[in-house]
């Protein structure tokens, strides 16, 4: 049996680690049945930070094929993917690919695979913002009414689907991969020496992500977030790993000059790094989609720069808190969370680490 998972950009990475470590011991779980699992990066993300580090840091091979794609518009960034995963999949003729969360890869590839009567898995499946700006719901939509499996993370996503008509037969809530790896690299995670490196100790400091169009593509916007960040900086340390997206737009409506000393302004991190000062911060301010669940998992309190979001699970039971586009209510919660009053969390119903391992056994079982 032949599978090709497909990484394209970021958040990728560390969902389809786990599930090519799966693969690759199906007889512990007492599979007898050879499976060649291929790996396509299809070069959305190309920046050695953005993209190589991950697979050394989640021990990853090389990926079988690197399609080289690039930025651009979405038509272009999309229609290329398709174009050169047309030639991959002509070539290998996999019984099934896997596409995980939501990138213009994922969209891409499944809608690829699809017309050419291959299966597809959506890993990640079934989450939902209900906001139709984001392109990322697009994917997710779209994604999902042409899977063949679909996996979710969360009780909402199960919901949505069956909402949206797509049979129940093809519905599996499994887990979350993403946790998979947060869980199997904890010990690594536990010896990273960023803190000594940037000179902060837990709970001196607060760590903070933005890269949503939403938020960084307009000048006035991203200044009152910047200025945000100032006023944060009085409290706390801030750490701040920039985005190329935001830094280009730092750069080009000259807001660096609004930062001071107390901001730590580093290049993307590595994924070890980045979840050791997670784990340690007093708090997250982040407009990320995977963020709202690594620090749910962690227990870490996280203020959600964005008017809704897909995993709702994490505000209805974990750490997040969704401050939309009100600086104002940023400013409540932190004062909360400051005098020692955070909003404390649950980890989520099969949040355990064995996403990947439930994946690959139905997985293996449907194809028998
Ligand atoms: C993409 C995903 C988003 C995800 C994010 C994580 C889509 C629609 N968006 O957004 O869901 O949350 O990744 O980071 O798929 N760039 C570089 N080097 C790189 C990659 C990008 O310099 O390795 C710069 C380029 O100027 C590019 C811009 O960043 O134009 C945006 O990259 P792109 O892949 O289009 O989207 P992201 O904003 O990263």
């Amino acid at each position: 049996m032949k599978i090709i998972s497909v990484v394209g950009a970021r958040p990728n990475f560390m969902k389809v680690a786990p599930l090519h470590k799966a693969f690759q011991k199906l007889k512990d779980f007492n599979i007898d049945v050879k499976v060649e699992h291929l790996i396509c990066h299809t070069g959305q993300h190309y920046d050695e930070k953005m993209s190589k580090i991950f697979f050394e840091e989640l021990e990853m091979p090389k990926p079988d094929y690197y399609l080289g794609v690039g930025s651009g518009s979405h038509a272009e960034q999309t229609a290329r993917i398709m174009i050169e995963f047309e030639k991959v999949l002509i070539k290998e003729k996999p019984e099934l690919i896997i596409v995980v969360g939501d990138v213009n890869s994922t969209i891409a590839c499944s809608l690829t695979a699809v017309k050419m009567g291959i299966r597809v898995a959506h890993v990640e499946a079934g989450l939902r913002s209900f906001d139709r700006q984001m392109p990322e719901e697009i994917n997710r939509i779209l994604t999902d009414s042409i899977s063949d499996f679909l996996f979710v993370t969360e009780k909402s996503g199960v919901e949505n689907l069956k909402k949206e008509g797509i049979d129940a037969s093809k519905i599996f809530f499994v887990g979350n991969v993403m946790i998979d790896s947060l869980i199997n690299y904890l010990p690594k995670i536990h010896k990273s020496k960023i803190h000594s490196e940037l000179n902060v100790q837990k709970g001196n400091y607060c760590l903070i992500t933005l890269h949503r169009p939403s938020n960084v593509d307009n000048k006035n916007k991203l200044k009152e977030l910047i200025e945000f960040i100032a006023e944060v900086s009085e409290n706390k340390y801030v750490i701040f790993p920039v985005h190329p997206r935001t830094k280009n737009n730092l750069e080009r409506f000259n807001l660096l000059k609004l930062l001071n000393h107390n901001i730590k302004i580093t290049e993307p991190l590595g994924y070890i790094d980045f979840i050791s000062l997670v784990k340690d911060s007093s708090f997250v301010l982040t407009d990320s989609g995977g963020i709202q669940e690594e620090t749910t998992y962690l227990g870490i309190p996280c203020l959600t720069l964005r008017n809704t979001t897909e995993r709702p699970v994490t505000v209805e039971i974990g750490t997040n808190y969704l401050v939309g586009d009100k600086i104002s209510f940023a400013r409540k919660y932190i004062n909360e969370i400051l005098t020692g009053n955070p909003k404390k969390g649950r980890i989520p119903e099969l949040w355990d680490g064995k996403a990947a391992e439930r994946i690959v056994k139905i997985l293996i079982e449907k194809f028998n």
